[in-house]
């Protein structure tokens, strides 16, 4: 095992500015303010403008955690973005960003773990820092999730939204701070968070679209029973290895799917909901943004910092599931 340690030098995050609220919803599908914010804890989402896709969300949170972290696109060796919405199929978004920021000699690709894809990233870069093959890393999760939701749909439509949230890491020098990340997958349960059509499966075309296949398609309480339990047991593990308790927790930030999974989550592990951070309220489930956006806003509100430990744990379609406790 490497000894060469890693840390998050800097964060950032974006969302766009068009705001969608519960009562704009109602206009939409036949739902109430009450159902959903009882139900999921959602309060308002944001909306990215018509045309534009995850690479422009992202490029503003990267430049904005590159500048937390003192750095210059030009010393990047490495961008990773986590997305289940990229700008095209191909090429990858990391490269469209690449070329955004200026990062000239950063190699770059997107990492497909749905909601879990900022968890992923982020220890495929901690494993190739603490392998020495590169030193500046700039790890993603952004998703234009609102592009692939079904509008006439009720049982979804109240629950995604729209951002970037970013990170840098670079080999510590004194500190550890990714004290322990672990990554899990289970493909049987694929069938029960999937987008069906656009990719080799069932290319797009006329039938697909008339078919309404290009959507989240979810089995809500199915995933919410497996999200709660493997989310438990995930963060149980981690602490565990990092050789911590749940009550050594100054926050935990769980992934922003849903208030009632979090509370779920927050009780099993015995953490009071006082040190769960919650931000759902305000942007809905931003899947694989949803973490670096939580921990960008919880940097910059000073709710942690220097010295700060947190468990984050994170749950999507796959299933994939993750898990982290980290030392800002
Ligand atoms: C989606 C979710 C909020 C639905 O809540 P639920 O309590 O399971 O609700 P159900 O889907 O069983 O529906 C219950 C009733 O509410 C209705 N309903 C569903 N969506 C509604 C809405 N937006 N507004 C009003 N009523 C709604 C259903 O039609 C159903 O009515 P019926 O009993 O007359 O058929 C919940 O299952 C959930 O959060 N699941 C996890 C989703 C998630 O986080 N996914 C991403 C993980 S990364």
């Amino acid at each position: 095992m490497s000894s060469v340690r890693v840390c998050i030098r800097g964060t950032g995050s974006y969302v766009p500015e068009n705001v969608l609220t519960n009562q704009d919803l109602m206009r939409i599908v036949d739902t109430t303010d009450e159902w959903i914010t009882t139900r999921t804890g959602i309060k308002e989402r944001r909306i990215a403008p018509d045309h534009s896709a995850t690479s422009d969300l992202a490029t503003p949170a990267a430049e904005k955690a590159l500048a937390a972290a003192g750095l210059d696109p030009v010393d990047l060796d490495l961008i990773l973005v986590g997305t289940a919405t990229p700008d095209m199929v191909f090429p990858s978004t990391a490269c469209i960003l690449q070329a955004n920021l200026g990062a000239k000699k950063a190699v770059g690709f997107d990492l497909s773990a749905a909601c879990s894809g900022f968890l992923y990233s982020l220890s495929v870069g901690a494993s190739f820092l603490k392998g020495g093959v590169y030193r500046n890393a700039l790890v993603i999760g952004a998703e234009t999730l609102t592009s692939i939701t079904d509008w006439t749909e009720r049982r979804t439509a109240v629950l995604f939204g729209d951002g970037a949230g970013a990170v840098v890491i670079t080999p510590a020098e004194d500190e550890s701070c990714i004290e322990a990340i672990n990554l899990y997958s289970d493909g049987n349960l694929t069938h029960l968070l999937h987008m069906p059509a656009g990719g080799s499966r069932m290319p797009p075309s006329h039938e697909t679209v008339d078919k309404n296949l290009h959507v989240i398609t979810m089995e809500g309480r199915e995933v919410f029973k497996h999200a709660v339990k493997l989310m438990t047991s995930a963060m149980e593990e981690t602490l565990s290895d990092a050789d911590v308790t749940a009550g050594d927790l100054d926050l935990l930030i769980p992934h922003q799917a849903n208030l009632r999974i979090m509370e779920a989550v927050a009780k099993r592990l015995r953490i009071p909901i006082e040190k769960v951070f919650v931000n759902v309220d305000r942007y809905g489930n931003t899947s694989a943004a949803s973490v670096p956006i939580a921990l960008d806003e919880a940097v910059r509100s000073g709710r942690i910092g220097k010295g700060s430990l947190i468990g984050t744990v994170v749950f999507g379609g796959g299933f994939t599931w993750a898990s982290a406790v980290v030392r800002i």
